[in-house]
């Protein structure tokens, strides 16, 4: 039995109906709409009473009449509790609150783990054990000044070692004031627009491209401009084509996302011409530089940046864990202060424990040895699951292993369709996404996107292979 969370919607004197006769209903629509369930425990009439700041009789009317038809019921010691076994009773549909949605059907990733899910680290290989070393020493260390509202810019502890990481691993040359903390790849999306950026304005993207790039620029009232990716990453021609006075580009230079070639390097130099002339941005969304398996990672686009026109978008998603929700965004020596304001605004800052422990982690070495170790590992998985996969399914799918990231891509032989088998997937507790959903105009060949870094072995992989066989063969 759990206890509900009072979710109870401010009351309304202007309503015509009387307050106990409002809180009759919403109780009612909660348990309808399936937010209050059978078993669980609804507030006592007393703790309801303060709250509400009503007279303790009103509740108590709402509560006898919900009692008298069989909604809820007191259980002395144990509280009050939605009626167990009630489902018959309740009406079909709940008059005010919407249907409750399926949280699956409106996230972009589901939020369990399956097989080949997209955008996650080996999460068995996470050091947990020195995690929650550090992370009982930052407690055993709070201080009053650590519970208060944390820096809107980021724990200026974990800023420090972000820029000296960034010097060090990605050639990056910053200042810990130019690095600030968000809670994701979207914060720092949004932070850009909201900082940079108007309504209407232009911005290239990538197509293929990571999807909820154009979902937030969309939202935000920014229109997203295609331009094709070919084996030598953003054709940068393209975007000057189609949009010269265009106010930013999004690009993934490391590993184009979700293709993997890496942008060359007359590209990038383009690229920073084009900006540079036109007093344009350049996003670089460095999601995954740290993982490359045929040479060293390549430095960041932003080394290159002498002109200030690179903002440096980099997560701990896939070098830690995506739960962390902490991310980092670095803005131009000149757009600092333009970012602070901005963040004194819009910014809440994240929460200080997690930075600190996250702080204590690259300080103490385990950041850049975790790296390494995932660098190896992921090697090795990679190459498991190509062969496992090759070796069950060569005859429908090519697989095309990138020099670097966290996935493989499975192209589809037979025109079947990448929607469909995704989708099929999915309902058979296995995980990929559709290339095609990846495309804003591209035309591209059908593929399933698989994430590799979660599978243990080659018989792992073959074992999951032949589920995929069985869905191929019941769709043909
Ligand atoms: C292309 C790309 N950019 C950025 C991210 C990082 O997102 P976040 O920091 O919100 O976890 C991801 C994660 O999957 C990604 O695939």
């Amino acid at each position: 039995m759990t206890a509900a969370k009072n979710n109870i919607p401010p009351l309304d004197p202007n309503a015509g109906v009387p307050f106990y006769r409002q809180i009759y209903d919403r109780f009612r629509t909660a348990i309808a709409a399936g937010l209050l369930k059978p078993g669980d425990r609804i507030p006592s009439a007393r703790a309801l009473t303060k709250e509400l700041g009503l007279a303790r009789g009103t509740i108590e009317s709402a509560y006898s009449l919900l009692a008298a038809e069989g909604y809820i019921e007191a259980r002395g010691q144990a509280g009050t509790i939605v009626t167990p076994g009630l489902d018959a009773l309740v009406p079909v549909a709940a008059p005010t609150l919407q249907p409750k949605r399926n949280v699956a059907e409106v996230s972009f990733r589901p939020d369990s783990i399956l097989p080949f899910q997209m955008g996650l680290p080996a999460l068995d290989a996470f050091p947990r054990k020195i995690w929650a070393r550090l992370g009982a020493g930052c407690i055993r260390a709070m201080q009053p000044s650590d519970m208060v509202h944390p820096p809107v810019y980021g724990l200026p502890d974990l800023r420090t070692e972000i820029a000296t990481y960034l010097q060090v691993s990605r050639g990056i040359n910053c200042s810990p004031s130019q690095v600030f903390v968000t809670s994701g790849y979207r914060h720092s999306i949004e932070m850009i627009v909201h900082t940079l950026l108007k309504t209407g304005d232009e911005v290239w993207l990538e197509d293929p491209g990571y999807p909820p790039t154009r979902e937030i620029l969309r939202h935000m009232k920014i229109a997203p401009i295609p331009v094709r990716v070919d084996q030598e990453g953003m054709v940068v021609s393209d975007g000057i084509r189609a949009a010269p006075r265009a106010v930013a580009a999004v690009t993934t230079p490391a590993h184009q996302s979700p293709l993997g070639m890496s942008l060359v390097l007359p590209r990038r130099l383009a690229l920073l011409d084009w900006a540079a002339k036109n007093q344009s941005w350049i996003v670089e969304d460095d999601y995954d530089g740290e993982y490359r398996y045929v040479s060293r990672p390549l430095p960041a686009l932003k080394s290159l940046d002498r002109d200030g026109r690179v903002l440096y978008s980099g997560t701990f998603s896939k070098v830690l864990f995506p739960g962390l929700r902490l991310a980092y965004l670095v803005v131009p020596e000149s757009q600092v202060e333009h970012f602070e304001q901005i963040s004194q605004t819009l910014a809440g800052g994240s929460p200080e424990l997690t930075q600190a422990i996250v702080a204590d982690f690259i300080r103490e070495g385990h950041f850049a040895r975790h790296i390494q170790r995932m660098r190896k590992l992921y090697a090795q998985r990679r190459k498991a699951t190509a062969a496992g996969l090759e070796g069950v399914l060569g005859k429908h799918m090519s697989i095309a292993s990138q020099p670097g990231g966290m996935h493989l891509i499975l192209r589809l032989k037979n025109q079947q369709s990448d929607r469909l088998l995704s989708a099929r997937m999915r309902e058979n507790g296995l995980y990929a996404e559709a290339l095609t959903d990846w495309t804003m105009v591209a035309d591209i060949p059908a593929a399933l996107l698989v994430n590799f870094t979660n599978v243990d072995s080659e018989k792992t992989a073959e074992n999951l292979a032949r589920r995929i066989l069985e869905l191929i063969r019941v769709e043909s």
